[in-house]
C-alpha cells in the first residue's frame, strides 16, 4: 500500500478521490476493479451501500478545482439515506404462510396466460390483473417472501417464471422507489406482460441452446413488436404495458432495439423493466448459460449503468437488491452454509438466514434460523459473518425443493 493511503469514512468521500481498498472483499461489491476514481456523487452512494470505510490513495486522487464542488468544501458530506427503506407490515413468517399458495397459483396462471397466447387466444386481462394485484399486496406487506419464492426456479418453465419474476421484482423495485399502490399495479402489469411477444417466436429459436444466427436473432428481436401488437389488440390492458413490451430492450446509449431510442425518449417504466429483466435473466439457468450469482449480476448492471441502463435507476436497483437478497446461498467464515430468508435494511451484510449445512458441508439434523445482526450486538461471534455467495445447487442445496416444501410451514 502507498504511504499516502488513509482510511476514510464514507461520509468524507469526495469526487476525484482514488479508492485503493475497501473494508470488505471486492468480490462482494459491484466494483469491478481493485482501485478506482470516484467519478460522481452517485458512486459515493453506492460505496456507502457496501462499506463503512475505504482507503484513499492521495497520490492518485484528483483534487477538484476550487470552483467545482464548492458546496462540499469544509463540510462533511451527508450520505443519502434511502427514505423508502421498507418497513414490513407483517412478520416474514406470516407472509410466507399467507402467500405460498398464492405464488404457486400465480405461476400456474402465468403459464396458462402465455399458453393461451401461443395457441392464438386472447390475453386473459382479468386473470393478469388478479395476479398482479396479489403480488402488489404481498410485496407491500413484506417484499422478501415473494422475492425469496422468485428464486426457486424450474428450468423447464423459464418464460412463465421469468415473466412472473419480472413482475415481482418490478413491484419490489417500485416500492423501493416510493411509488404508490396504483403505480405498482401498473408497473407490475408491465413486468408480467413485457415478453408476451415471445409466444410468437418459433420454439426452436426461443429455446435454442446454441448461439442464434443473424437471421434467428432478427426473428427473436421481433418479440418486442409482436408484444406491442398483441397488447394493442387486447382490451383493458394498461397502455403503458404496450410501450414496455415494445421498448424494454432499448438502451440509454441508443444501441438497443427495435427503435434505437436513447435517453429520455425511453419511458421510465421501460427503463425499470430493462434493468429488472436483465437481472432476472442473468440469475437464471438457461439452455445456453448457467446462472450467475446475484453479486455477479449486479456487477454487470453497475458496469453497464449509463450505457445500457439508466444510471440513477441502476444505482437504486443495486441499493434495493443489496449484497445478499432473499434466496442467496451463503457460506459463513465458520464454514457453515445457510440461505438468506430476510434482508436487513440497516445492516445490509447481516441478513437473517436459515442454516442448512455444518462446517463440513453436511446437512444439519434440524434447520436453524439465525439472525446475523446478533453479530453487530456482540451476541454472535464474527465467525457468523458471510464469506461468500454460492450458486443454486452448490453443496447439494437445491432452491426449488424449498419452494415445494415451503419455509415456516410446520
Ligand atoms: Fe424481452
Amino acid at each position: 500500500m502507498s504511504s499516502n493511503t488513509q482510511k476514510v469514512h464514507v461520509s468524507e468521500l469526495r469526487v476525484g478521490m482514488f479508492v485503493s481498498r475497501l473494508d470488505r472483499d471486492w468480490l462482494e461489491t459491484p466494483f469491478l476493479l481493485q482501485g478506482f476514481h470516484i467519478e460522481e456523487e452517485g458512486d459515493i452512494d453506492v460505496i456507502a451501500e457496501y462499506c463503512q470505510y475505504v482507503y484513499i490513495d492521495d497520490d492518485k486522487s484528483v483534487k477538484p478545482k476550487a470552483s467545482e464542488h464548492s458546496s462540499n468544501v469544509g463540510t462533511a458530506r451527508q450520505v443519502r439515506v434511502n427514505p423508502n427503506i421498507f418497513q414490513p407490515e407483517v412478520p416474514l413468517e406470516d407472509e410466507h404462510r399467507r402467500v405460498m399458495g398464492t405464488f404457486r397459483q400465480a405461476r400456474s396462471l402465468t403459464k396458462t396466460l402465455l399458453d393461451d397466447i401461443r395457441l392464438g387466444g386472447a390475453i386473459n386481462t382479468e386473470q393478469a390483473r388478479h395476479t398482479v394485484n396479489e403480488c402488489v399486496q404481498s410485496v407491500i406487506r413484506h417484499p422478501d417472501a415473494l422475492l425469496w419464492m422468485s428464486k426457486m426456479r424450474d428450468e423447464n418453465e423459464y418464460t412463465a417464471e421469468h415473466c412472473l419474476n419480472v413482475c415481482i421484482l418490478a413491484i419490489a423495485f417500485g416500492r423501493h422507489l416510493g411509488m404508490e399502490e396504483s403505480e405498482l399495479q401498473n408497473l407490475g402489469m408491465c413486468g408480467l406482460l413485457h415478453d408476451v411477444g415471445k409466444m410468437k417466436i418459433p420454439p426452436e429459436i426461443l429455446n435454442k441452446p446454441d448461439r442464434l444466427t443473424v437471421d434467428e436473432m432478427r426473428i427473436m428481436m421481433a418479440h418486442t413488436v409482436h408484444g406491442r401488437n398483441l397488447l394493442l389488440s387486447s382490451s383493458g390492458i394498461y397502455t403503458g404495458a404496450i410501450d414496455v413490451a415494445l421498448s424494454h430492450h432499448e438502451r440509454i446509449d441508443g444501441k438497443g432495439y427495435p427503435r434505437q431510442l436513447s435517453g429520455n425518449s425511453i419511458s421510465r417504466f421501460s427503463k425499470i423493466i430493462a434493468i429488472v429483466d436483465a437481472y432476472d435473466a442473468m440469475t437464471a439457468d438457461r439452455c445456453y448459460q448457467t446462472a450467475r450469482t446475484s453479486t455477479e449480476a449486479i456487477k454487470i448492471i453497475y458496469k453497464d449503468r449509463g450505457t445500457h441502463f439508466d444510471e440513477q435507476l441502476a444505482l437504486k436497483f443495486l441499493q434495493m437488491v443489496g449484497l445478499y437478497p432473499a434466496g442467496s446461498i451463503v457460506e459463513l467464515y465458520s464454514g457453515e452454509v445457510g440461505m438468506v430468508i430476510e434482508s436487513n435494511p440497516r445492516y445490509r451484510h447481516l441478513p437473517r438466514i436459515v442454516m442448512l449445512r455444518d462446517k463440513d458441508k453436511q446437512p444439519l439434523p434440524k434447520e436453524v434460523m439465525v439472525d446475523l445482526s446478533l453479530v453487530e450486538k456482540g451476541e454472535l461471534s464474527k465467525d457468523y459473518l458471510i464469506k461468500q455467495v454460492w450458486k443454486d445447487k452448490t453443496f447439494g442445496i437445491t432452491l426449488k425443493n424449498y419452494l415445494e416444501r415451503g419455509l415456516f410451514m410446520a
